[in-house]
Parts: structure tokens; C-alpha cells; sequence
């Protein structure tokens, strides 16, 4: 699949489609607490998608069995909701999730902390937000895509952080993932030049030791190697004349 190139039409449910996964976040964010469960997450998050006439287009996604990836601790993403994972205070929790309107998907994730985390955990879900920023500021028409890799990469670095390869983010729109995939590392080559009308997925997953991550049994859940904290966090954007748009995030905070 080529690089797609959004219609004003298509932007405009693109736009819909991550405004209304905005506020699945803000609703998932504010029942975060110690003793919920990771499967009570999944189920709101289901209500509120299907709540908007949405269907959540992580559930079924080649076999993937729930609405909501909730990821605790070293679970970099992908782990799947369970109603024996009891959220306790001190971890941390990235929370993935996408819709599909009118044809439309979008898909973003947010790390938070359950009660008082550690200093560790804190700078970790701060660092991995902020390189979303650094990286962003590429995200230009003209620009290549790998500038955007590139920053996020030094700036999570800077850090001691650890940058996973082998996930990456990705084009989106009328499928889940659509070309280019979008590294967090620098990778061979600048990558393709934006233009306006593009809309992609930019979600740096970081851990606070090494990049390598593993599989459980599950064959769903990628946890960091060596145990290490990870986060994760992710906006869907758009490419345009001038800023980007952060799609996924409330149009106030959309500077
Ligand atoms: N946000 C994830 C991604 O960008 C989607 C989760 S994959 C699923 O790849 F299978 F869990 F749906
Ligand atoms: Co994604």
C-alpha cells in the first residue's frame, strides 16, 4: 500500500473520528485508580466507542481479543485486559486505543501513573510524552519523515531511555495501519518527504533500560527484555500547510 493523500472530506472524518477518541481517553483517564481492573478499562472503553455509534478497531484486529490494549509496568503494548489484573498503586499503565468512524480510524495511547509512582516512573512517562513533542516539530510538509524518528530518538537518549525498534508507528485512515511505517529510531535513509493531507500515528514506546522486548505466551503482550519500566504514548496527526494537528488531542491543547 502507497502513502495516502486525504481529501479535505476524509480529513474532516479523520477529524471526527480522533475527536471522539479524544474523550475515550479523558473518560478512561479518570477512573485510573488502584483495584480496578485491567478488564474493567477494556469494558468502559468498549461503552463509551460503541456509546458514539463507533466500533473500537483494536477488538478482532488479527485475533487481538479486546477493545483496549492496557500495558502495566515492564508491558511495553498490547497486553490484554484481565479481569485478575488489579491495578495497584505505584505502577504505570498505557492505555491504547482507536475507533473506527464512518470508515474513518484513529488511534492513540496515554501512559499514566496509579496513584504515587516512583521518581523513575514519572520521568519515563514524561520523557516518552515529551519526545511525541520533539518529534512532532518535524512533522511539516517538506520535512522527511525520519526527522521526526531522529528527534525523538536524541531526546529519549538523552535520557538513558531505551527506544524500541521493533514496533513503530504508521500511516492511518481508511485501515488501522496504513504505509509509511514511522520508526522511533533513525533508521537507513531520510524516509519519505510530507506533504499536507497526510495523516499518520506517531507513538514512541520507551523503556527506562534496553530496546529489546519479548512475547509472552499470550503472543499478544510485548514486554521490555530485561524488565525494565516501559511507556508508551501516541496521537494520531495531520500534515498540513503549516503546524501539525494533533488530531486525537482536545482542540484546546492542539497549540
Ligand atoms: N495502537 C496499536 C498500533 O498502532 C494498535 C493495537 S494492535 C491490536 O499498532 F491488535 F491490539 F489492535
Ligand atoms: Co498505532
Amino acid at each position: 500500500m502507497s502513502v495516502t493523500i486525504k481529501s479535505p472530506k476524509e480529513i474532516e472524518l479523520m477529524r471526527e473520528s480522533c475527536r471522539l477518541l479524544s474523550i475515550v481517553h479523558e473518560e478512561l483517564g479518570k477512573i485510573i485508580r488502584p483495584g480496578i481492573s485491567t478488564w474493567e478499562i477494556d469494558k468502559r472503553g468498549e461503552e463509551i466507542i460503541r456509546s458514539f455509534g463507533c466500533v473500537p478497531n483494536f477488538l478482532h484486529y488479527e485475533g487481538y481479543p479486546a477493545s483496549i490494549c492496557v500495558s502495566v509496568n515492564e508491558e511495553v503494548v498490547h497486553g490484554i485486559p484481565s479481569k485478575k489484573r488489579i491495578l495497584k498503586e505505584g505502577d504505570i499503565v498505557s492505555l491504547d486505543a482507536g475507533l473506527i468512524y464512518k470508515g474513518y480510524h484513529s488511534d492513540a495511547a496515554r501512559t499514566y501513573g496509579v496513584g504515587i509512582v516512583s521518581p523513575l516512573a514519572q520521568k519515563l512517562m514524561d520523557v516518552t510524552k515529551q519526545s511525541f513533542f520533539e518529534g512532532i516539530q518535524y512533522a511539516r510538509a517538506g520535512h522527511h519523515l525520519h526527522e521526526i524518528s531522529v528527534a525523538i530518538q536524541k531526546y529519549c537518549e538523552s535520557y538513558g531511555f531505551g527506544v524500541v525498534r521493533d514496533m513503530v508507528g504508521h500511516g492511518i485512515g481508511t485501515h488501522l495501519h496504513e504505509d509509511p511505517q514511522i520508526p522511533n529510531y533513525k533508521p537507513i535513509g531520510r524516509g519519505i518527504k510530507l506533504r499536507p493531507g497526510m495523516t499518520l500515528a506517531v507513538e514512541p514506546m520507551i523503556t527506562a533500560g534496553g530496546y529489546e522486548i519479548a512475547w509472552l505466551d499470550d503472543d499478544w503482550t510485548v514486554v521490555t527484555a530485561d524488565g525494565s519500566l516501559a511507556a508508551h504514548y501516541e496521537n494520531t496527526i495531520l500534515i498540513t500547510d503549516g503546524d501539525p494537528e494533533i488530531l486525537t488531542l482536545p482542540a484546546s491543547r492542539n497549540a
